[in-house]
């Protein structure tokens, strides 16, 4: 494919005249640009900045990162969200420092805790001039209309193609300039809702402005919808003894044992109390989200029990096969009370 040339030459000089001015921009330090990578991660570029120097203030060197207390980290991140990122930020300090200094290529980056393809791509082009394409979702869009790509970006062969595309374009000693090109370009002219195609200068070789898909590129699959299910479980404890039954087939878990379960049907009256354990307790499946509710019931005199169900003695629980949701319930209930 005769990609590179102009189209790669045409970002180059818009870059020069219209790139925007970041106070991580030029400075070639590793470690500033990997910090203002990862805060940018998830938050946007004019909230990131004021976090970026009050970071750099508090902790100007990977050494001074590494000797913080990941308490302190996350005190100074507070507000941007995602707090895996400074924990992660925080322990690849301690790893780069042990190591005796950054790493200087793309694997070396990234086997940092928290950098992936794209970051070590981003801090290694514009740090080391590494010859990697950093592909984050403004790049994709880019490329997606300019060369008319309608392979679902949210996709491993897309993922794929447009990494191939990027790493094609890339000029030779200028990795890390052409990357935050792109990236401009995309997050200022080719925007997702309103692209400024009357004065683009990429406008003349640019596939979905000839064939009027702007607006339909890139594509992403939609992913399926993930259903939501509810339902309760109630743990029923008598003498030591609990109600359990194996799941039936035909739905998930089947075999494994669980207490109580109740789904799309009133709580049953057990002639007792119920104590909530928990509420809306979370697990996700492939295609489902589970939420539930967890009780004990401790009835004074043994209930009836459903169909299917049996007393298990509470001591004998290891033996038996049980969802992970199911274990979450049993690690909130309080000790059986002796009698
Ligand atoms: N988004 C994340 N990193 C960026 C960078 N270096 N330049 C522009 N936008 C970015």
């Amino acid at each position: 494919m005769m990609v590179q040339s102009s189209f790669t030459a045409s970002l180059l000089r818009w870059f020069a005249q219209y790139g925007r001015e970041l106070p991580w921009r030029g400075i070639g330090d590793p470690y500033g640009i990997w910090v203002s990578e990862v805060i940018l991660q998830q938050t946007r570029i004019d909230q990131g900045t004021d976090y970026w120097h009050r970071f750099m203030k508090r902790f100007p060197t990977v050494e001074a990162l590494a000797a913080a207390s990941e308490d302190e980290v996350l005190r100074l991140w507070q507000g941007l969200g995602y707090y895996s990122r400074a924990r992660n930020l925080h322990a690849a300090a301690r790893q780069i420092v042990e190591q005796g200094g950054f790493p200087r290529t793309i694997e070396g980056l990234r086997a940092l805790k928290g950098v992936g393809d794209y970051t070590a791509a981003a801090v290694g082009s514009m740090a080391f001039n590494l010859p990697a394409a950093a592909v984050d979702g403004n790049v994709y869009r880019v490329l997606a209309r300019h060369y008319g790509i309608d392979v679902p970006i949210n996709t491993t062969r897309g993922k794929h193609t447009f990494e191939a595309l990027a790493q094609e374009l890339l000029p030779a000693g200028e990795a890390g300039t052409f990357n935050q090109a792109l990236m401009d370009f995309g997050a200022t002219w080719c925007t997702p809702r309103s692209p400024r195609c009357m004065d683009c200068p990429v406008a003349e070789t640019c596939e979905a402005l000839r064939t009027g898909r702007v607006e339909c590129l890139p594509v992403k699959e939609k992913k399926l919808k993930v259903r939501e299910r509810r339902f309760s479980y109630i743990y029923i404890r008598h003498q030591g003894m609990v109600a359990l039954r194996r799941r039936p087939k035909g739905d998930i878990w089947q075999g494994l044992w669980e207490p109580l379960f109740i789904e799309d049907a009133p709580l049953p009256d057990l002639g007792c109390p119920l104590t909530l354990l928990a509420s809306g307790v979370k697990h996700v499946l492939t295609h489902r989200v589970l939420l539930a509710d967890f009780y004990l019931a401790e009835p004074d005199e043994r209930p009836e029990l459903a169909e299917g169900y049996q007393w298990i003695d509470e001591r004998n629980l290891d033996d038996y096969a049980l969802p992970r949701l199911v274990i979450r319930l049993l690690e909130l209930l309080p000790a059986s009370s002796p009698d």
